[in-house]
């Protein structure tokens, strides 16, 4: 039942359109993805069960519609990262399909068990090191994260390292850059660059962000 005052309990008989269901699908979805803060005495409001995020339904569609939910401002894909809290697009249209078919809990006894939440990443140790847009490297260096500077809201850009044999890694992918998003983002394993590669932004206008190195970036 929905939570009273809230827009949806006003349409509290949907019509069910959608085979789609909370215990076969959406909350293992939401049991990874989002429970990670979504809990009680997490960062955020529960919405582990039905009676929890049935009352958000709409919300929760037009949250992770437009990515602002999960709240990460980094495009799943590109480079590789740890405590990926971005949904695949297949997640996205699942979660949107189910509350446009009328949000059904489905049967109970299809609930997962023993799911686990996608932690968001504890506050990542290391030394920092600014730059604005492009950076050519003196020395080497092993890089384990990227952390936001100050940047405008909004602002989107791409990462990328070029070695000097000319080949290229896509590090990091910010989209629509928030204040309230994550601002730490780190690598699966250090990143090995060697001197001479250029870390650059596209595009590199109002792009400042710091790396994260495990020893003193040597200069
Ligand atoms: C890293 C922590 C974190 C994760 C992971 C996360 N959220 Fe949130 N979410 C928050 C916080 C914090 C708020 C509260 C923001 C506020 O109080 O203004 C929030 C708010 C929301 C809201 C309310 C937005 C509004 O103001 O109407 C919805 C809906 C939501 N989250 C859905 C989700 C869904 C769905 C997922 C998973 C796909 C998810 N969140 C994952 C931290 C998180």
């Amino acid at each position: 039942m929905a939570a009273g005052g809230s827009l949806d309990s006003a349409c509290g008989h949907d019509v069910i359109t959608t085979k789609l269901t909370w215990s076969k699908e959406v909350s293992r979805i939401v049991l990874k993805r989002c429970a990670g803060c979504h809990r009680d005495e997490g960062a955020a409001f529960s919405l582990r069960t039905y009676n929890d995020a049935r009352p958000w339904a709409k919300a929760i569609q037009e949250e992770v519609l437009r990515r602002r939910m999960p709240p990460s401002n980094a495009v799943k894909g590109f480079g590789e990262l740890r405590h990926d809290l971005g949904l695949s697009e297949e997640e996205i249209h699942t979660i949107a399909d189910w509350v446009d078919g009328g949000a059904p809990e489905g049967d109970p006894n299809l609930l997962p068990s023993g799911v686990k939440a996608v932690e968001p990443a504890p506050p990542l140790k290391g030394l920092r090191r600014s730059f604005r847009g492009n950076l050519k490297l003196a020395a080497p260096l092993r890089l384990s994260g990227i952390e936001m500077g100050a940047m405008a809201e909004g602002t989107s850009f791409k990462l990328v390292a070029e070695r000097p044999d000319g080949t290229r890694q896509p590090l990091l992918w910010i989209e629509g850059y928030s204040k309230k998003a994550v601002q730490t983002y780190e690598f699966p394993a250090r990143i090995a660059l060697p001197a001479g590669t250029l870390l650059k932004a596209y595009p590199a206008d109002g792009v400042q962000l710091r790396l994260i190195t495990g020893s003193a970036p040597a200069r």
